[in-house]
């Protein structure tokens, strides 16, 4: 969601299913906590929750049916209508260089220029290739590749090379199209890869390879790390988790 805001995007559109009620919550700001925030005197909390809540217009949808990617994104047509838009994928959080613009905005930049949907690149080890969707095209400028191919979990002999799409694109609104007419694939779900794959037979496609740190927060490992290096950054807990990191690792 900060992704978004920071890159100027304040509509946004949550896909959620079956056990996802909480995100919904977070972003509701419930008046009566405000209150008793309030009446406690507990402003830099109040100050918090009402951040959350007012930094966009937050609306969401409910997938019925895990369909797949390709089938989640489907339930954005009508709030998309026939605009651009970006998605970011919630289980990844991408953060730019410190000395760039997010990673988001340099995307909506490159659509912009080119008028053609942009999907974000990360070169991952050959033997992770089978764990996402896979790129393969030819380089017009130094990050940025005009894309002809896309396969979704290749095995690493399948693979068109080692650029994995890194959970954020810009598309077309014509994505809807393909994904209308996208039949079931890889672990028979509908997948965005192959209706992106159709799309780019008839479209220009490019792929961003930027620069900065994809934080994978779908496994538990990856999702314990980025807690802890985040933490880090956040002034209000990092002296704190600094002293504890340094006993922990005393111990080991
Ligand atoms: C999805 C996409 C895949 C992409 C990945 C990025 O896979 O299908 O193409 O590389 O996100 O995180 P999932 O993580 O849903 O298996």
């Amino acid at each position: 969601m900060e992704e978004c805001v920071e890159s100027g995007i304040t509509d946004i559109l949550m896909v959620i299913g079956q056990g996802k009620r909480a995100l919904e919550e977070h972003f509701y700001s419930s008046r009566e906590v405000e209150k008793r925030l309030e009446e406690n005197g507990q402003f830099p909390l109040l100050e918090k929750v009402r951040r959350i809540s007012e930094m966009a217009n937050i609306h969401f949808v409910w997938q019925k049916e895990l369909n797949g990617l390709g089938d989640a994104v489907s339930h954005g047509r009508t709030f998309v209508g026939a605009d651009p838009f970006a998605l970011l994928l919630g289980d990844t959080i991408l953060r730019e260089s410190d000395t760039s613009q997010p990673i988001l905005q340099q995307m909506m930049e490159i659509h912009e220029a080119k008028n053609a949907s942009v999907v974000a690149l990360e070169e991952v080890d050959r033997e992770k290739v089978s764990r996402y969707g896979i790129a393969g095209g030819t380089k017009v400028s130094d990050n940025i590749l005009a894309l002809n191919q896309l396969v979704e979990k290749p095995s690493p002999e399948e693979a068109p090379s080692n650029l994995a799409v890194a959970a954020r694109y810009i598309f077309q609104p014509g994505i809807f199209d393909y994904l209308s007419e996208t039949p079931r694939g890889k672990n028979n779900e509908i997948q965005l890869t192959d209706a992106m794959a159709a799309m780019m037979k008839d479209h220009e496609m490019f792929g961003f390879c930027f620069t900065g740190k994809r934080y994978d927060i779908g496994n538990k490992l990856d999702f314990i790390k980025t807690n802890i290096e985040l933490g880090l950054t956040h002034g209000d807990i990092s002296k704190e988790l600094t002293d504890y990191l340094r006993t922990l690792a005393g111990k080991l």
